[in-house]
C-alpha cells in the first residue's frame, strides 16, 4: 500500500488533526511535510481532548511512528514543551523522527518575524508570529540552520554568523531594535542538541524503505490550499507548500509512490489573518457559525473569520492537489438553518466567473453567486451512516460533491474520533 496525503482544502483549521487521528490507527507512519509550530490540529479523543502544533497528529496512535520531515521548520523550545506537555499526559512520544534537514526557527526568525508585521501596520499579512517566514526565506537564501548544524558546534558558529549578519542591519538600522549576538545564539542552540539527538535521522531513507516494505504512509498537511505560497491567496499565505506536492520535497518520497491525495473541506468556510474572503459573513450568521463551530484559533487564540461554503475554491482545491476524495468536516455545525447558502460561482466585474480567478485583484473584488439549498434541524451527530442523515443534509452533501469535483468519502459530525460517517475506506 503506498503513501496518502491528506491536506486542507481551504484555508486551515478544516479538521486535518482529527482526520489525521482517524487513519493514524490504521497507518504505519504520519509524516508532517512542510510549515511549523503556526498549525495548531485538535484531536478529541473520549473525553481528552489535544492540541498539537509541530507533532504529527499520528503521534496519538500507538502502532504509528511520526515523522518530521525535512520541509518543516522546527522550533526546539515549542517541540520539547510540546512532547512534555504529552508526556504528563501519559502519552509515549519516543517513536517521533526528525529529519536532520529540517530547518530550525530560531529566536531570530521569531523576532524578525513579529517586527515585520509590525512594520506593515495595515498592510500586515496577520502572520502566528512564529517565526515561519522568516526561517524559510534563510532556507532560501541559503543562510538557514538544520538540525543537523547543532552537532558541529564551528559550522553552527558560522552559519549563526552569516545569517544574522544582514539581520542585525536590518534590526538596528530599520527596525531601530538592538542587534543579537551570534554566541548568545549559538550557546541556546547548543543546549537543544543533546535531546534532539535520539531523535534526529535520515527519514528519506527510512521512509523509501518503510514504503518498499509495503508499509502505509500519511502525510499530514499543516495550514491549506490558499494559505499556500504558490497556489494560495499571496500575499496573504504562509511561506511553505501545504498543497500535495509539498509532500513529496518536503519528505524526499517521489510523486509516483502516492495513490491518494485526501482533501479535508468544512461544510463553510473559515480563515485566519488578513486577505480576500469573498463569502465572509459580517452578519449575524457568521457570527453563529464562530459560536457554533467553535471558531477560534487553537494557536493564536483569534476569532476565526467565518462565511458560507465556496464552490470554486473546493473545485480549485481538486485541480491543483489532484484531490482523489474529499473528507467533509463539521456538517453539524450548519444544523438548525432554514436555508443554506452556498457560493456557485463569482461575479466580477458585472461577469459572472464560474472558477477561481488567477488575478489577486479579480479575487478582491469577488462577490458570490449563491444558490440556497434547504437546511435541517435534526441532530446529525449521532449519524453512522450516509442514510441515517436526513434528507437535506444528504442533498447538501450531494449538492457540495457535485460542485467541488472529487467524491466525498468521509463526513464529520461532530469533532470526537467516532463522530464520523465513512462512506469509501482511505486505506
Ligand atoms: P486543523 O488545523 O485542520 O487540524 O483544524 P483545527 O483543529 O484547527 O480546527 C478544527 C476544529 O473543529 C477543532 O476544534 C476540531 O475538534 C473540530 N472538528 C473537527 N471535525 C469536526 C466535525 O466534524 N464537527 C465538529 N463539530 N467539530 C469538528
Ligand atoms: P492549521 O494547520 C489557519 C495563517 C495565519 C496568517 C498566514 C501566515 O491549523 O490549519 P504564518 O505564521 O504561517 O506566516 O502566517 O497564515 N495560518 C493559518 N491559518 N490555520 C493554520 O494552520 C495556519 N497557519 C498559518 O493566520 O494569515
Ligand atoms: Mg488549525
Amino acid at each position: 500500500m503506498p503513501a496518502l496525503v491528506l491536506l486542507g482544502a481551504q484555508w486551515g483549521d478544516e479538521g486535518k488533526g482529527k482526520a489525521t487521528d482517524l487513519l493514524g490507527g490504521s497507518v504505519d507512519y504520519v509524516v508532517r511535510y512542510q510549515g511549523g509550530n503556526n498549525a495548531g490540529h485538535t484531536v478529541v479523543v473520549g473525553d481528552q481532548k489535544y492540541a498539537l502544533h509541530l507533532l504529527p497528529s499520528g503521534i496519538l496512535s500507538p502502532g504509528c511512528t511520526p515523522v518530521i520531515g525535512n520541509g518543516v521548520v522546527v522550533d526546539p523550545s515549542v517541540l520539547f514543551s510540546e512532547l512534555n506537555g504529552l508526556n504528563e499526559r501519559g502519552i509515549d512520544t519516543s517513536r517521533l523522527l526528525i529529519s536532520g534537514n529540517a530547518h530550525i526557527i530560531t529566536p531570530y526568525n521569531v523576532t524578525v518575524d513579529k517586527v515585520t508585521e509590525r512594520f506593515l501596520g495595515k498592510r500586515k499579512i496577520g502572520t502566528t508570529g512564529r517565526g515561519i517566514g522568516p526561517t524559510y526565506a534563510d532556507k532560501i537564501n541559503r543562510v538557514g540552520i538544520r538540525v543537523q548544524d547543532l552537532y558541529d558546534e564551528s559550522i553552527l558558529t558560522q552559519k549563526v554568523e552569516a545569517a544574522l549578519d544582514g539581520k542585525n542591519q536590518l534590526l538596528t538600522k530599520v527596525f531601530n531594535r538592538r542587534a543579537i549576538e551570534t554566541e548568545q545564539i549559538v550557546e541556546e542552540l547548543l543546549t537543544y542538541a543533546e535531546r534532539l539527538r535520539p531523535y534526529v535521522a535520515d527519514t528519506v531513507l527510512l521512509l523509501n524503505k518503510a514504503l518498499d516494505d509495503d508499509k502505509v504512509v500519511l502525510f499530514e498537511g499543516g495550514q491549506g490550499t490558499l494559505l499556500d505560497i504558490d497556489h494560495g491567496t499571496y500575499p496573504f499565505v504562509t511561506s511553505s507548500n501545504p498543497t500535495a506536492g509539498g509532500a513529496c520535497t518536503g519528505s524526499g518520497v517521489g510523486p509516483t509512490k502516492i495513490s491518494k491525495v485526501i482533501g479535508i473541506l468544512k461544510a463553510y468556510t473559515t480563515r485566519v489573518g488578513a486577505g480576500p474572503f469573498p463569502t465572509e459573513l459580517l452578519d449575524e450568521d457568521g457570527e453563529a457559525l464562530r459560536r457554533i463551530g467553535h471558531e477560534r484559533g487553537v494557536t493564536t487564540g483569534r476569532d476565526r473569520r467565518c462565511g458560507w461554503f465556496d464552490a470554486p475554491i473546493a473545485r480549485y482545491a481538486t485541480r491543483v492537489n489532484g484531490l482523489t476524495d474529499f473528507f467533509l468536516t463539521k456538517l453539524d455545525v450548519l444544523t438548525g438553518w432554514d436555508e443554506i447558502p452556498v457560493c456557485v460561482a463569482y461575479e466580477i466585474d458585472g461577469k459572472r466567473v464560474e472558477e477561481l480567478p488567477y488575478s489577486q485583484t479579480d479575487f478582491h473584488h469577488a462577490k458570490p453567486i449563491y444558490e440556497t439549498l434547504p437546511g435541517w434541524s435534526e441532530d446529525i451527530t449521532k449519524a453512522k451512516t450516509f442514510a441515517d442523515l436526513p434528507k437535506n443534509a444528504q442533498g447538501y452533501v450531494k449538492a457540495l460533491e457535485e460542485m467541488s469535483g472529487a467524491p466525498i468519502s468521509a463526513i464529520g459530525v461532530g469533532p470526537g474520533r467516532d463522530e464520523t460517517i465513512e462512506i469509501n475506506s482511505f486505506i
